[in-house]
């Protein structure tokens, strides 16, 4: 493993680290101070979904512990903290009313960070969707994307100019294929059309909020955050090799596509037939309106065979309890494959890490794993900015342990951990690791 010393060497001094979050997984607070229902508050509801039939009611309660969360992150000496905004808690149905007391609470935390000297990094989306709104379709219907637009200017007025960063979407990959296709994740619901359609409606309103927060003077810079995994064939055959090309175009293409050279990827359309998404003229330009910068959250690699999916045994590196195995070698291939393939604004590794089961000793986790797994992705980034890639910053997912969506509590991503019997926080041996490596790399500065 690298020490951080070496590590650190590998980055100029303006290269930003930071910790991320999103507001469902740590908030709770879920049903208070006039926050609306969202599609994740429903989803939790349905019996058998969440695999410890939790919900986000509680959660981090970081709604109620806001300053010592912020000083937690201060503490780690980071440049920047990565979250997202509730919508329905600044804006309880998606549309008309605001409510002041969850404009207030983002208003605070951004104040907080900046006090701490924290760039405040903020998402609009992350997946919790007002349910009203998910009554009248949800990102199927087109007019979401308009009340999208609309939520994304109220946060601009409000908070818009203490903000360093604005994404809009995290990981529409995610609630267009979980959320809507497969219906693992909220909504719910299982069409291809429909997943299809909601990918193209997320995309839309990403350049639409784009054009309309610039022509009232953003400062802010405006991005987008795509998961990613490293697509490759299980086997050296043909058939696995076009697999693979087709799963790459489908997971990952299918976004980047259409954000860099404002087209589909061909081979899906055609594969797509009938569920072809329903596009207008000049979505697409729309779509491909230049970003700032572009996020990017890897955790794994992706094995394709043309037999059908691959299963556990036939994976041979280590795996996270998540049962993602652990390969670092593909965040290098993955960045490497971008630069070519796009021109590429900064680029910051929003997302990665890895759940562990985080033993337990005098109070302390020793979570050798996961320093080893943050060391040998952070050396990949080094790795692709020594060749060329424009990396700018690197994020760990995540702060603290939280609600990991269908896996509810049981999977720990954070270097802080969680007691949630007595909502206690206790930094990891991850997060005084991280904290030596940020202040490492300040040194250099
Ligand atoms: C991606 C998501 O953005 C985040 O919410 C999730 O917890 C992590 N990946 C880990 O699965």
């Amino acid at each position: 493993m690298p020490n951080t010393n070496d590590l650190t060497r590998l980055f100029p001094p303006d290269f930003v680290w930071g910790v991320a979050t999103s507001a469902f997984q740590i908030e709770g607070a879920a049903f208070e101070d006039g926050k609306g229902e969202s599609i994740w508050d429903r989803f939790c509801r349905v019996p058998g979904v969440i695999a410890d039939a939790s919900n986000g009611d509680v959660a981090c309660d970081h709604y109620h512990r806001l300053d010592p969360d912020l000083d937690l992150i201060a503490g780690l000496g980071v440049d920047l903290y990565r979250f997202s905004v509730s919508w329905p808690r600044v804006q309880p149905l998606g549309e008309g009313a605001w409510n002041e007391k969850g404009l207030a609470f983002y208003d605070r935390l951004v104040d907080g960070l900046l006090a701490r000297g924290l760039a405040p990094h903020l998402t609009l989306n992350h997946w919790d969707l007002p349910q009203a709104l998910q009554d009248k379709g949800g990102w199927a219907s087109r007019d979401t994307a308009h009340r999208f637009v609309d939520y994304a200017l109220g946060i601009q007025r409000r908070l818009g100019d203490r903000l360093a960063a604005i994404t809009t979407h995290n990981e529409p990959w995610v609630v267009a294929v979980l959320g809507n296709e497969e219906g693992t994740f909220a909504p719910g619901i299982q069409s291809r059309r429909t997943a299809i359609q909601v990918a193209h409606h997320l995309l839309l309103s990403h350049g639409l909020v784009l054009r309309a927060l610039r022509a009232e003077g953003a400062t802010a810079k405006l991005g987008i955050v795509l998961n990613m995994a490293w697509t490759m064939p299980l086997t050296d055959s043909a058939a696995d090799q076009a697999k693979a090309r087709l799963d790459d175009a489908r997971g990952r293409r299918w976004y980047a596509d259409p954000l860099f050279k404002g087209a589909y990827p061909a081979e899906v359309l055609a594969e797509l037939g009938a569920d072809a998404p329903v596009v207008e003229a000049g979505d697409l330009a729309v779509i491909a309106t230049p970003m700032d910068y572009i996020g990017i959250n890897y955790y794994s690699r992706a094995l394709s065979s043309a037999a059908g999916p691959v299963e556990a045994k036939d994976k041979p590196y280590p795996k996270t309890d998540m049962g993602w195995e652990i390969y670092p070698e593909g965040l290098y291939e993955l960045l490497m494959t971008m630069h070519r393939e796009y021109a590429l604004p900064p680029t910051y590794i929003t997302e990665n890490g890895g759940a562990f089961p985080d033993p337990t000793t005098d109070g302390h986790v020793h979570d050798a794993d996961r320093i080893d797994y943050l060391a040998t992705h952070i050396a990949a980034v080094g790795r692709a900015l020594a060749a060329g890639v424009p990396m700018a910053g690197y994020m760990v997912w995540s702060l603290m342990d939280n609600f990991e969506w269908s896996s509810g509590y049981a999977k720990r991503f954070g270097i802080v951990h969680v007691d949630y019997a007595t909502l206690a926080r206790t930094p990891k041996d991850s997060a005084l690791w991280y904290r030596d490596l940020v202040a490492a790399s300040r040194a250099l500065r």
